[in-house]
């Protein structure tokens, strides 16, 4: 974390003195938008809402942040019928790129508050929630400057949007953005871990003058998605998550919807990074660190698997333990926190469950040994922090004899390690494409012949050599996988608008 970073250290400070008390509530946002005050919602009974649900700080359960009203089947039926009669289609495409770079200096403008609600509602350190804020931005100003500068086909009609709780306001944001900006309305569904940021977030959209019928909000969970994806109206689907969810999806499109309508899913992965005995041991271990437990390990891009060569794995593990040591697990409020929670419980659980399984079988190689949560510098800045104890997992290290011994992804700081002898790497290379997955991929080694041989074998959407394999930035490093990793086109790349539109239908003007 750089606290000398002259724009986002003070938006950190004001976060922790503004936010740390802060309650917030989200609720579906249904084109028209109801005016505020009165008789709230002129729609209410037809609409049906639910009761409010409470979210609290997965650091800290006694830290409770705000309330949730989550869409009902008929929330979902309003919404896509506003977006269907909506005029954002005959917007010009100008109008509509100058409206995400309004969004976008909203959100640079309002950035204390995503920080604050990036740390307490998903639990981010604030090193990744300065990244995420820059990464939604660079979403809305890339998609903006190429939909002005290519030519875009007709816009294919309402968009259902569904996110993921990792990437609360940069993935939530780049698909709206580009939906958007291609000409077509937006029905968006958060995970229902992460609804107040996302929330906060079209709000600006609306402030920056994007109407409420382009872009609307349906809290909820995998009923709400269902309902978006089995709606025949629906002209498309934009979503990341998990690879099971992208199968239901994939099959309530197929039986309800045109079978001309896209799924743009992108899902999870079994990443690997292979570091063989040339490589430099100080670099390969600063970049598996990152890989594998910034985020506390949740990333889609995360490292899963390593692969070591055998004459360099145990002075790789050694310094890698050391390095691990001086990791600072606990809560994010705090500036030095390294490693946060998980999001919830259920995932604390099955995280945790993977992980006893291999330690009874004699395979722990190395856990991060305490929770510690370091003194506060500024006292009266301590808050949110109570009694509660957060989901929170220590990072670890197991031993495996191959990729294949794994069957899913573990979404959190679990690295596994394997190892190969000189000779096996076009075995360890068949292995690791066998997985199906085919995400994010490292390499680490100072043999080029080696580099070229590896990348062009190996099945992944990135490959990243000789440094670290996540943090994808949006205009240089196209992100998305393969195989059963994502359909593509890669998100923040040339490729993702077109995918909005009907490739033969007339062009937009701008
Ligand atoms: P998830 O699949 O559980 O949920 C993702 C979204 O789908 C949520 O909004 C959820 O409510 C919704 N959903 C659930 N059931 C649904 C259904 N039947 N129909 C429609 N929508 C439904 O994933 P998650 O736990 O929120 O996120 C973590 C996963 O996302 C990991 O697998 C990770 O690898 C993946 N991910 C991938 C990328 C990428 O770019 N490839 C980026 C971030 C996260
Ligand atoms: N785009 C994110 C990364 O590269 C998921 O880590």
């Amino acid at each position: 974390l750089d606290l000398t970073d002259p724009i986002a250290f003070p938006a950190m400070e004001s976060a922790r003195a503004t936010f740390a008390k802060t309650q917030w509530h989200a609720e579906p946002l249904i084109a028209p938008h109801p005016p505020r005050g009165s008789s709230p919602y002129q729609g209410e009974a037809r609409r049906g809402y639910s009761d409010p649900a409470q979210l609290t700080n997965p650091a800290n359960p006694t830290d409770s942040l705000g309330t949730v009203i989550n869409a009902t089947p008929t929330d979902v039926t309003a919404a896509i019928s506003a977006a269907t009669a909506s005029t954002w289609p005959a917007t010009p495409v100008a109008t509509r790129a100058n409206l995400l770079r309004a969004t976008a200096d909203l959100y640079e403008a309002n950035r204390p508050e995503l920080f604050a609600l990036l740390a307490r509602e998903a639990g981010k350190t604030w090193a990744d929630a300065v990244s995420e804020v820059r990464e939604a931005v660079d979403f809305l100003r890339y998609y903006a400057q190429q939909a002005e500068a290519h030519p875009l086909a007709s816009p294919r009609g309402p968009i259902s949007a569904i996110s993921p709780w990792n990437f609360p306001l940069a993935i939530f944001t780049g698909q709206i953005a580009a939906a958007l900006v291609s000409g077509n309305p937006v029905l968006a569904k958060p995970a229902p871990q992460t609804p107040l940021i996302a929330f906060r977030a079209v709000q600006l959209m609306h402030q920056a003058g994007i109407p409420a019928d382009a872009i609307q909000l349906l809290p909820g969970a995998g009923e709400v998605g269902t309902a978006l994806t089995s709606n025949p109206a629906i002209a498309g689907v934009v979503f990341t998550g998990s690879l099971p969810t992208a199968r239901k999806i994939d099959q309530a499109m197929a039986t309800h919807l045109a079978p001309t309508a896209p799924l743009i899913a992108e899902t999870g992965g079994l990443n690997a990074m292979i570091v063989d005995s040339t490589a430099l041991p100080e670099q390969a271990v600063r970049d598996i660190l990152a890989s594998a437990f910034q985020s506390a390990g949740q990333r889609c891009s995360a490292l899963r698997v390593l692969y070591l060569q055998e004459d360099a794995a145990e002075r790789t593990i050694e310094m890698l333990k050391g390095a691990m040591d001086e990791l600072t697990m606990g809560n994010p409020w705090t500036l030095s926190t390294d490693i946060g929670p998980v999001i919830d419980e259920a995932a604390r659980s099955k995280i945790q469950a993977h992980i006893d399984t291999y330690e009874k079988n004699g395979n722990l190689i190395h856990r991060l040994k305490s929770r510690e949560i370091p003194e506060e510098p500024h006292g009266e800045l301590v808050e949110p922090r109570g009694s509660g104890t957060g989901t929170f997992v220590a990072p670890t290290v197991l031993r495996i004899k191959s990729i294949a011994d794994l069957t899913e992804e573990i979404f959190g700081p679990v690295l596994h390690i394997a190892t190969f002898k000189s000779g096996e790497l076009d075995a360890v290379i068949s292995a690791i494409n066998a997985s199906g997955y085919g995400l994010t991929f490292g390499l680490h080694t100072r043999i080029s012949s080696r580099v070229r041989q590896v990348s062009s074998s190996v099945k992944a959407g990135n490959i990243y050599i000789n440094r670290n394999q996540i943090g994808a930035v949006v205009g240089s490093q196209p992100f998305g996988g393969e195989g059963l990793s994502g359909t593509g086109p890669k998100a923040g790349g040339p490729h993702y608008l077109p995918r909005f539109t009907l490739s033969h239908g007339p062009v937009q003007t701008a």
